[in-house]
């Protein structure tokens, strides 16, 4: 039996206990001037909380988790099932414990001070100890707990500090998200020492009027407040008054408390320069704490923006402008460390969010790193700060047990306390799906009461009732609903609230499809505001593949361009031999583990676009601003005249002086050729000066608008000859597999848990047996009929191969029937020779598109190296394609090779492997190239939706049967 009352206790399978011993959050930021305590501890994992701590220590790394260190145990993968049978409080019996230990030099010159031990976020029950005595327990696996040691070290003496983390508990139930299971200590911790007298909170109030209210808490450790404190504001070295009304702390019969102290600074910001997301002002705010001889006790310095957000009507203001939320879901994430984020990571990452395009960030599903949120106030988000609460397996149980009453207040307060000076903060969530009950509400009316200054929002209130007005939800924030649904609700006049879906877009893998079609309905509706796209990372972690382990931080620079160095690769559900787990589901972000973005981010950036081009009038080109803020003058643009002969003419441009919302007409900057077909015009828009999020030329959108129309050129038929085999096959010398008819495609994780997939198996598109029907040969003419059978049906195929100029002509024809009802494709493969390296093509790029992703691909003469075009999704899928391709060549680099001539624009894919090749895959490292290209052309092309969690795409972009018709011309170069 354990003699350690801590241990004795059995915090981890009791949810009342939500701490003991914690100092209360605060937004006073302690971490300058700490004694930073991150390195290596001493480490050993336990098997079970309460067996003795053995001799034998090996180390660990603080912060990071043991999860990604030498440990035998291994990251988990599981979206919603718990890892384990038991009924929530329950923990199983075999539970990793971690125990940290280290010595700690308490500086000398800390005597007569509070002393104080901050964790950075550990998961998921804390225990500390110092030298042997207990100090503390707390849960809530992403905010920070602070214990008081003034008592417990001495300065100038050595301490040792234990921190034991017990990894399953009842709070793991409540942390149930769709997220990599770990154990450990995420973030950084560190010792602090303060004046026994100290600021124990600061709460700012900063409106767009200018009008600053500061609301100081005092405490003194020593017992009763000494007479004659007083506390002092500066607001960019300005110094705030103190209220006088409110001045109580002097005045002996007003004082509120003996130990609480209060006091209220005011100032109103001359000519206030406003924060919003575009334009984040900022102003440091330094508050001090001064003894009654004037020194200073304590000091607590803040970034403040003056801002309001409200809700009006069914609109989400800010500074009262209803503004569009261009949001996205971020995990703190990182493929090495698991959850461990430093600076320099968050950093890049708002930078990739704002570069292209997105205003908004969802903390899902839990208080992110500190510094995010700092980063957020600096470069413009706005943030949906969302608590450390998901009972997703037991959420119906949950939601109504007192017993977790706590737990939820708890959390939910606990986030707000430490974030509500945080101008980036805008809205306040409960935490996510964890069905709907009095814990919410208890922790809602805390948060109302205690902030009055912003909404608040559940979804899971929200969704019994998107018009209801009196949950604890604000706004109505569903996840993944249907685009009809969210027009219908906007029209219907029942609509009571705004409408900002908190997922939405589900990212995994070649995903994204329809997100064009979303933004013109939000954008066309009122009552639509926009929503959060599911989510920034594809949780990929970085894996040594000859022993299954995670690389950890030894794997730094071990990728590249989204792909793992040989011998590594981006480890999903299952790749660390869990039994249960949920595959690549943990693949559905917008940029890969290593950040490098997918092709998707260029279509929200294009659909975010600041300035647009509205249409092509006889005035000239008409442009608008579509900023909600800020004017033209942060951006430089060039124009670009795109002629279907090959030609990019270029021409600077001179942006019109515009506010939000306006528009202006600009003269066309080119003549336009009479000849040279098809002309596109393009408007390259980029940073004019270094901004903080980008240097100065970087590119910001690219929008454009046709000129004209495509001419119609025939091609000449010649005397000649096309060779066939005796299966009518076209016989070609740069061809090693003649072109056939395709239907399939390697199933895209939309096609696999949208349903769509294991149909098509079914159906035997994979695999469809081609038998020739008849082969007519005149001169220089041949049809070949065939007939490609499925198990549910028969495709008759048509192609009509002509001897023309310099080539061949391949005219085709395919009958479905109404069996293949939806199928991936309806068009030709084939292969060609090795050496074939590099594409160039006019249509739509140069990054890859579909269907229903292809707003952000701009027309053009473009050039791709072969093995680039491909896009290494985790889960090897149909990728690499591009839209609306009109002509390509393939070619050496002695420009030998050959050309395709497209009757019209076509998806057209060039890989180095077949669908089959990819299909069979696993990972990005068990495919080997083929020498040669697989190039598909295909007729239709069915648009990529978002159907692995959420809508599929739109009928008008499935394939239909009927008769498809199409043609193209192969040329030697
Ligand atoms: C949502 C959930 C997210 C994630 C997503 C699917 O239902 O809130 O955490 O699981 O689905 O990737
Ligand atoms: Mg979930």
């Amino acid at each position: 039996m354990t003699t350690d009352p801590l241990v004795a206790l059995r915090p981890w399978e009791a949810p009342e206990v939500t701490s003991w011993g914690r100092l209360p959050m605060n937004a006073v930021d302690r971490r300058s001037g700490a004694l930073p305590l991150d390195g290596d501890w001493r480490f050993q994992l336990l098997s079970v909380p309460d067996a003795p701590v053995g001799g034998a220590w090996s180390s660990a790394r603080v912060p990071g988790v043991w999860t990604m260190q030498d440990t035998a145990d291994l990251p988990q993968y599981l979206n919603i099932r718990m890892p384990y049978p038991e009924f929530p409080p329950g923990s199983p019996t075999a539970n990793p414990t971690g125990v940290y230990e280290r010595e700690v030099d308490v500086p000398a010159e800390w005597a007569g001070r509070r002393i104080a031990l901050q964790v950075g976020a550990a998961e998921s029950v804390l225990l500390v100890h110092v030298d042997g005595r207990p100090v503390g327990i707390s849960k809530d696996s992403h905010l920070a707990a602070e214990f008081d040691l003034s008592g417990v070290v001495r300065p100038g003496e050595r301490a040792t500090v234990r921190l034991t983390v017990v990894k399953w508990s009842d709070a793991s139930h409540i942390e149930d998200q769709d997220q990599w299971w770990h154990g450990g200590i995420t973030r950084s911790v560190l010792l602090y020492a303060t004046d026994p007298l100290y600021l124990a909170d600061v709460t700012v109030r900063a409106p767009y009027s200018g009008e600053l209210r500061v609301d100081c808490r005092v405490r003194d450790t020593g017992g009763a407040l000494p007479e004659g404190w007083y506390v002092t504001g500066e607001l960019d070295g300005q110094l705030l008054d103190q209220d006088p009304e409110f001045d109580r702390a002097n005045v002996e019969d007003e004082r509120v408390s003996d130990f609480l102290g209060e006091a209220r600074l005011l100032t109103t910001a001359p000519e206030v320069r406003t924060w919003n997301a575009e334009s984040p002002e900022l102003y440091d705010l330094t508050v001090r704490l001064h003894r009654a001889d004037g020194t200073v006790a304590d000091i607590s310095r803040h970034r403040i923006g003056f801002r309001d957000v409200e809700i009006v009507g069914r609109d989400l203001l800010v500074n009262g402008e209803r503004v569009f939320i261009r949001g996205v879901n971020r995990h703190d994430f990182h493929p090495l460390t698991g959850r461990t984020v430093s600076y320099d990571d968050i950093r890049a990452d708002l930078l990739v969010l704002k570069r292209f395009g997105f205003n908004a960030i969802r903390t899902a599903h839990y208080p992110n790193d500190p510094t995010l949120y700092d980063l957020a106030d600096e470069l413009g988000f706005y943030v949906v700060d969302e608590a450390d609460i998901e009972s997703h397996d037991h959420a119906h149980e949950i939601a109504d047990d007192p017993r977790y009453l706590n737990a939820f207040v708890d959390r939910v307060s606990r986030m707000v306390l430490r974030d509500k000076n945080h101008p980036s903060v805008i809205i306040w969530s409960l935490g996510n799906e964890s069905d709907y009950g009095a814990n919410h509400d208890a922790a809602a009316g805390w948060v109302r009461r205690h902030d009055p200054t912003r909404p608040l929002q559940y979804e899971g209130a929200a969704k019994l009732d998107w018009a209801a007005t009196d949950d604890a939800s604000d706004i109505a924030c569903p996840m993944y609903a249907p685009l009809e649904d969210c027009i219908a609700h906007a029209l219907s006049g029942e609509q009571t609230r705004p409408l900002i879906q908190c997922e939405y877009s589900h990212a995994m893998g070649n995903s994204n499809g329809t997100l064009a079609d979303h933004w013109a309905a939000i954008e066309a509706t009122p009552g639509l505001q926009g929503g959060f796209i599911w989510e920034f990372w594809d949780h990929g972690i970085l894996q040594r593949v000859s022993d299954g382990r995670p690389a950890g931080r030894g794997g730094a620079g071990l990728y590249d361009n989204g792909v793992a160095a040989p011998g590594y690769r981006w480890a999903y559900g299952g790749d660390f031999g869990e039994p249960d787990h949920d595959g690549a589901f943990i693949a559905d972000g917008v940029v890969f583990p290593d950040r490098k973005p997918k092709p998707a981010m260029y279509e929200h950036r294009e659909i975010a676009a600041p300035l647009r081009i509205e249409c092509f009038k006889h005035e000239g080109i008409v442009l608008g601003n579509h900023q909600h803020f800020r004017g033209l003058n942060w951006l430089a643009a060039v124009w670009e005249l795109v002629l279907a002969d090959g030609r990019t003419l270029t021409a600077p441009a001179e942006l019109p002086d515009l506010c939000p919302g306006e528009t202006a007409a600009v003269p066309l900057p080119f003549e336009v050729p009479r000849d040279g077909g098809e002309a596109w015009l393009t408007l390259r828009v980029t940073t004019a000066e270094d901004e903080p999020w980008a240097p100065r030329g970087t590119e910001v959108c690219v929008p454009q608008i046709r000129l004209r129309g495509p001419a119609v050129a025939a091609d000449v038929a010649v005397d000649g000859r096309v060779e066939i085999d005796g299966e009518g096959r076209l016989v070609h010398p740069l061809l090693t597999v003649a072109p056939a008819l395709s239907l399939w495609r390697a199933p895209t994780d939309n096609d696999e848990l949208g349903g769509m997939a294991p149909r098509w198996r079914d159906w035997g598109l994979d695999a469809l047996v081609r038998k020739v029907v008849s082969v007519r040969e005149d001169a220089g003419r041949v049809t070949v009929v065939a007939e490609y059978a499925g198990t549910i049906g028969v495709v008759r195929h048509r192609q009509v191969l002509t001897a023309v100029e310099g080539g061949v002509r391949v005219e085709e024809e395919a009958e479905l029937p109404e069996a293949f009802h939806d199928v991936a494709r309806v068009g030709t493969v084939f292969e060609t020779v090795a050496g074939l390296d590099l594409l160039e093509w006019f249509g739509q790029g140069p990054w890859e598109s579909y269907p229903d992703r292809s707003t952000g691909a701009p027309v053009g003469h473009h050039s791709v190296p072969v093995d680039e075009l491909f896009t290494p999704y985790l889960r090897p899928q149909e990728s690499g394609g591009r839209h609306g391709v009109r002509r390509f060549t393939l070619s050496a680099p002695d420009a030998t090779g050959l050309s395709v001539a497209l009757d019209e624009p076509r998806q057209v894919s060039v890989t180095r492997y077949r669908a089959e090749d990819l299909a069979t895959a696993g990972h990005h490292d068990e495919l080997v190239p083929r020498p040669g290209c697989v190039v598909h052309i295909d007729a239709a092309h069915r648009g990529l939706g978002t159907a692995s969690c959420g809508p599929d795409t739109f009928p008008s972009y499935r394939v239909a049967p009927g008769i498809h018709r199409w043609s193209w011309t192969l040329r030697v170069l």
